[in-house]
């Protein structure tokens, strides 16, 4: 076996196995095991070396061999070695793969139309070998895709789309509320809008009225605002709570940010509307500049 193959080829095999084996049982996630851990890029190198040294010595110990033979002998097996040599020559290879037919004019067929004669060239064999190359992978290709029924393109998208959709929920439910009275955006979603209005019927209709006309706290449904209208102003108040002394809280420690979006969205769609009992307006018309 040994003298069978060179060890130019011998040791990076060997060591290409050894890579192969601690991928296969060490259980790295998706990455490669001697990225997930180091210490093991240390062991290959180990092995590596091993196998360099045990090339060498093996080496050594053939020299040693080598010089108890009779002449005959050494002879021989030298003529073995420059076998060897020549079967694994790169050089040997690289000729076989270029082949090119020596002389053109002897390959001439009989087919001479006008003067323009044709030629029947070998193909290099580098190129001959790619094309069953191409005919082997097609058959793999055409089982993988219509025999099994592997994912097309398509499908892997659909399904990276579908698995970043998941994700992309998860990091919203764990995610702190990342809205603020700067970054925060009319919801017009009707999940939203009634999110807000159940949110509104629970902690505000004590002072603003079911229908937003308003009692300890201003009317809601006109177009004059006492601390600013707009998504944002009304943000700020409901965080931040009104003028001290008057009433309105700071609901930003019982409301979410995202809570308090949506409750100002709703707030937002009572304006225009007739309430029962509206309480006089207050404040200044609020337009947005
Ligand atoms: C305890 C009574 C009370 C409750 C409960 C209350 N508010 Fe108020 N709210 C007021 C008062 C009083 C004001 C006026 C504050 C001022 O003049 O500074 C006000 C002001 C406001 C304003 C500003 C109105 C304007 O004209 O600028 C908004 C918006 C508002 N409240 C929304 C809400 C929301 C939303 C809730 C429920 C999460 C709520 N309020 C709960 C009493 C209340």
């Amino acid at each position: 076996m040994r003298n069978m193959i060179p060890g130019w080829i011998r040791v990076p095999v060997l060591f290409l196995i050894v890579v192969g084996i601690t991928e296969y049982f060490i259980d790295s996630g998706k990455q490669f095991a001697f990225i997930e851990y180091p210490i093991l890029q240390l062991v290959l190198l180990v092995a590596l070396l091993f196998l360099i040294s045990a090339e060498i010595i093996v080496d050594a110990v053939e020299n040693t061999m080598f010089k108890t033979l009779a002449p005959d002998a050494k002879e021989r097996y030298m003529l073995e070695k420059q076998k060897r040599a020549e079967k694994y020559s790169l050089n040997r290879w690289f000729k076989q793969m270029t082949y090119a037919q020596p002389e053109e004019r002897d390959l001439e067929l009989d087919h001479n139309y006008d003067g323009i004669k044709e030629l029947d060239n070998k193909l290099p064999p580098w190129w001959l070998y790619s094309f069953y190359l191409t005919i082997i992978f097609a058959f793999g290709y055409m089982a993988y895709y219509h025999i099994f029924d592997g994912d097309t393109q398509l499908t892997e998208f659909e399904k990276e789309m579908a698995s970043a959709q998941i994700a992309v929920e998860e990091y919203k439910k764990n995610a702190p509320d990342l809205v603020d009275a700067e970054s925060v955006v009319v919801l017009t979603d009707a999940a939203d809008i009634e999110k807000g209005n159940a949110l509104y019927q629970i902690n505000c209709m004590a002072c603003h009225a079911a229908d937003g006309g308003g009692g300890i706290g201003p009317n809601l449904t006109d177009e004059l605002w006492i601390l600013g209208g707009g998504i944002k102003n009304i943000f700020h108040t409901i965080s931040e709570g009104g003028r001290a002394g008057k009433g309105m809280i700071a609901w930003k420690s019982t409301l979410s940010p995202s809570e308090i979006q949506q409750v100002s969205s709703y707030i937002l769609t009572l304006e225009g509307t007739t309430p029962a009992n509206p309480k006089v307006a207050e404040g200044d018309v609020w337009s947005e500049e």
